[in-house]
């Protein structure tokens, strides 16, 4: 079991990660487990009905009362309509500042449950229990959320969890389209920090060789470089922004394209590309660097032909949109070189020009 602790301004949590990690909530968590009057499962539905006997033979023991929500799967959770049925919940089962909520599923599930958590009676401590490969990252770092039909993710707190626990034996069951997602990011924080570990990630072929010893390796090395930049910057006014290297275009993707047709990390990957092509304008990344990571990301299934159906004008119109711009210019997070982030201001006539040359070369490799 590896264990990172998260240090913030207002709280310090650990996140944990091993085959076996629920065992936690018998162990080192029974005390705080005993302390809460009630525990509420938050959890996907899709997840609670293939692993949420596994979370409950830990919990059932020693919650002094439990019960369980379910939400429905994915992106369709974070809605305002189930952010309210959650709280009416939570009054049904007379829950009181006392009580404690687990979120159990990816990270959909874990924004739904992280917002309601943090305005239930101004606010109730809640646990993370991850259940897909992207919610590495969603999991820690307390961005809570859900969705106005005017933009995803517009309506949100930052809260921090008391705990996350992140047991790998059950993303054995993530369909193939959601492994290449969370790996996505995994392949965002090694790009943003550690070029050895890059080059490591980039000898997979193929995700199905990786063995689980080798993802629970990756998404620990994901987590520490997420920790470490929440910790220097929680609330996003400095370096928390490297994080969102791939996001700025990968978001304008996955609006445009309509939330669905393409997962997010899918949608990073492509913009990770993009603004590969932008570091190379704007910092010091090779081209020779920028298209062996198109072979690369092509070879591992991601779906650029995606763009194909996405105009340039309508994906400026959402960066345009995007929360990270500020007085109608767009800021991105690119790349000095593979591990050296830093942020940069560009104008749209330059970001159509490198729309054009993404479009050109991701069209161009094998
Ligand atoms: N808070 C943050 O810092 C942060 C960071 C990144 C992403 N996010 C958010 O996370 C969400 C995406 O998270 P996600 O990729 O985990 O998607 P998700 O929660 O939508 O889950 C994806 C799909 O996988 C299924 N699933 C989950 N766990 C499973 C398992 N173990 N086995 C089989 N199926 C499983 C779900 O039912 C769903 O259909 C987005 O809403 C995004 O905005 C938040
Ligand atoms: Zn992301």
């Amino acid at each position: 079991m590896e264990s990172i602790t998260v240090n913030t301004h207002g709280s310090s949590y650990d996140v944990h990660i091993g085959e076996g990690a629920y065992h936690l909530f018998g162990t080192k968590y029974h005390e705080f487990i005993r302390s809460f009057d009630q525990v509420v499962v938050l959890t996907d539905e899709t997840v609670a009905s293939i692993h949420l006997d596994l979370l409950l033979q830990e919990l059932k023991p020693i919650a002094r009362q439990l019960s369980v929500k379910r939400i429905p799967a994915g992106e369709k959770a974070k809605t305002i309509e189930n952010f309210y049925d959650c709280q009416t919940f939570l009054l049904e089962q007379n829950c009181t500042r006392k009580s404690v909520i687990v979120a159990f599923g990816g990270g959909a599930c874990g924004d739904l449950a992280g917002f309601v958590a943090s305005t239930f009676m101004r606010g109730i401590p809640f646990i993370q229990c991850p259940t897909t490969i992207l919610a590495h990252d969603s999991a820690v770092g307390g961005k809570t959320a859900i969705n106005h039909e005017d933009g995803k993710n517009m309506i949100g707190t930052f809260y921090q969890p008391a705990a996350v626990i992140y047991d790998v034996r059950v993303l054995t069951t993530l369909s193939e389209q959601e492994v290449r997602s969370g790996m996505a990011e995994v392949i965002k924080h090694a790009l943003i920090s550690n070029p050895d570990w890059l080059d490591e990630l980039m000898g997979i072929s193929s995700f199905d060789d990786m063995t689980m010893v080798e993802l629970k390796r990756h998404l620990a090395y994901g987590i520490a470089v997420k920790a470490a930049i929440v910790e220097e910057d929680e609330r996003e006014q400095s370096v928390r922004k490297y994080l969102n290297f791939g996001h700025t275009y990968g978001h304008a993707i996955e609006a445009a394209g309509g939330y669905g047709s393409i997962t997010h990390g899918e949608a990073v990957m492509l913009g990770m590309v993009y603004e590969l092509i932008a570091s190379e304008r704007f910092g010091n990344v090779q081209k020779g660097f920028t298209d062996q990571f198109i072979d690369y990301a092509k070879h591992l299934g991601y779906p650029f032909p995606t763009i194909n159906r996405l105009p340039f004008v309508e994906l400026l119109k959402y960066m345009e949109k995007d929360k990270k711009a500020s007085f109608g210019a767009v800021q991105f997070a690119l790349l000095d070189q593979v591990g050296k982030p830093f942020l940069q201001v560009i104008d749209a006539d330059e970001l159509e020009r490198l729309d054009r040359e993404f479009r050109d070369r991701v069209g161009e490799t094998k």
